[in-house]
């Protein structure tokens, strides 16, 4: 705040709404880039490779935006990895997830040379294993492995449980290690956990990383190690979350010394405090003992909140001088469910209809997990940077809403 005004880096957002309407997403490209040295501070000792973990939001300028810092990306779909490729990105330096690869999304990313597949049960190696013999092809492949442990985070996101989709179980990562003869085209040479999102403490990592390194001293092709993302944010004061550098301490402690290639795949860490969301309140309602206010943005521009049950702070846009008495207020969208709400509780002064509100660290799966419901068409997302913004997305309109429909 500078003057009672929001700010994103030097730009107010009060005007900027002004002149993009509302809803729209606004980035911060310093934070972006900040967030991403953090993590490769951290880490610094473990030599990694960072992989950008697209799926958080894949917008080409964010994506240019960390390749001129020298990330490596994390695509979880053909479309992801076009999208990688359309920003300028070096496919070497691609990481290829995701539990239901197609045969047209590999034969893709075979073609397009991407850097690693990461692969999820041994059908999807035989189906690999066929697709690069047909192009008369090597591919570098990580088997990821389900360690069996239960991270402490929201159960949608909590993906290294024996019962999760995800991975492969330690029997079935050292059958096939046992077996990679029968891969003559895959070079299986690297291991790739990753337990969950948002985890709450560094304990699940480590043990995933020790039944990682269990195989690995029986497997001594295994070269590199993918440890995953997850790294959590604060998205409230009160959150209490060990930084990215806890989990950078209990790595390193694991894993220095020995002959592996580590590498990451962070994505909300990079982006989520990045961004926020504006938003105009349309209506102001009393109801229940509740204040509500109705405004512009909703599930369709913000679905965690609905999904998870997730903490986005809400904060207005402007304040006055004069000390303000703040309530409680429930911050709701236009859409028609009960789950659309930005919030249920924020403390909030006096509001009118035509105030604008900023909903904070919506910068990873705000736009990502963004949709067109009720046909709304999506927002626009902005780039800031110092004092400069432009428009990296824009706004959608009714008719990009029917152009693929006949
Ligand atoms: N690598 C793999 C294999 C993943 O499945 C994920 C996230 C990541 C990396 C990046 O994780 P991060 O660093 O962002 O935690 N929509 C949910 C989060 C889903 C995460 C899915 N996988 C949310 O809004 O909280």
């Amino acid at each position: 705040m500078l003057n009672g005004e929001f700010l994103c880096e030097s730009v107010a957002l009060n005007p900027l709404a002004d002149q993009v309407g509302t809803p729209c997403y606004v980035y911060s490209s310093n934070r972006i880039r900040g967030n991403y040295q953090r993590v490769a501070r951290a880490f610094e000792p473990l030599n990694v490779s960072i992989h950008y973990s697209l799926k958080a939001n894949a917008n080409l300028a964010l994506i240019r935006i960390l390749l001129a810092i020298g990330a490596g990306l994390d695509a979880v779909s053909g479309g992801e990895i076009y999208r990688a490729l359309a920003a300028g990105a070096d496919p070497a330096r691609i990481v290829f997830a995701g539990v239901g690869k197609t045969r047209a999304e590999l034969a893709y990313a075979l073609d397009q040379h991407v850097g690693c597949f990461n692969v999820e049960s041994a059908q999807e190696l035989e189906r690999l294993n066929t697709l690069a013999i047909e192009r008369t092809m090597q591919a570098t492949v990580a088997l990821r492995l389900n360690p069996g442990v239960q991270a402490h985070t929201h159960q949608h996101i909590a993906t290294g449980h024996a019962a999760a989709k995800f991975g492969m179980s330690a029997d079935v990562v050292r059958g096939i290690l046992s077996s990679v003869d029968r891969y003559p085209a895959l070079d299986i040479s690297g291991l790739h956990v990753h337990i969950g999102s948002q985890l709450e403490s560094t304990a699940e990592t480590e043990e995933a990383a020790r039944h990682a390194l269990r195989i690995i001293d029986d497997f001594p092709q295994v070269r590199r190690l993918n440890m995953g993302g997850g790294f959590p944010i604060a998205y409230t004061a009160d959150d209490q979350y060990p930084p990215v550098e806890a989990f950078a301490e209990a790595l390193i402690n694991l894993l220095s010394g020995r002959d592996l290639a580590i590498g990451l795949e962070p994505g909300r860490s990079i982006v989520a405090d990045a961004g926020v969301l504006l938003v105009e309140v349309q209506y102001v309602k009393h109801s229940g003992g509740q204040r509500i206010l109705v405004t512009d943005g909703g599930m369709s521009e913000l679905i965690r909140p609905a999904l998870y049950g997730a903490q986005h702070p809400v904060r207005p846009l402007r304040l006055t001088d004069s000390p303000q008495t703040e309530s409680f207020a429930q911050v709701v969208g236009p859409i028609c469910e009960s789950a659309d709400v930005l919030n249920p509780a924020v403390l909030l002064p006096a509001v009118q209809p035509g105030d604008r509100l900023a909903v904070l660290m919506v910068g990873a799966y705000g736009a990502a997990m963004g949709s067109t419901y009720n046909a709304r068409p999506r927002p626009p997302e902005i780039l800031v940077d110092g004092d400069q913004w432009t428009i990296i997305r824009r706004r959608e309109t009714w008719e990009d809403l029917i152009r693929l429909e006949r």
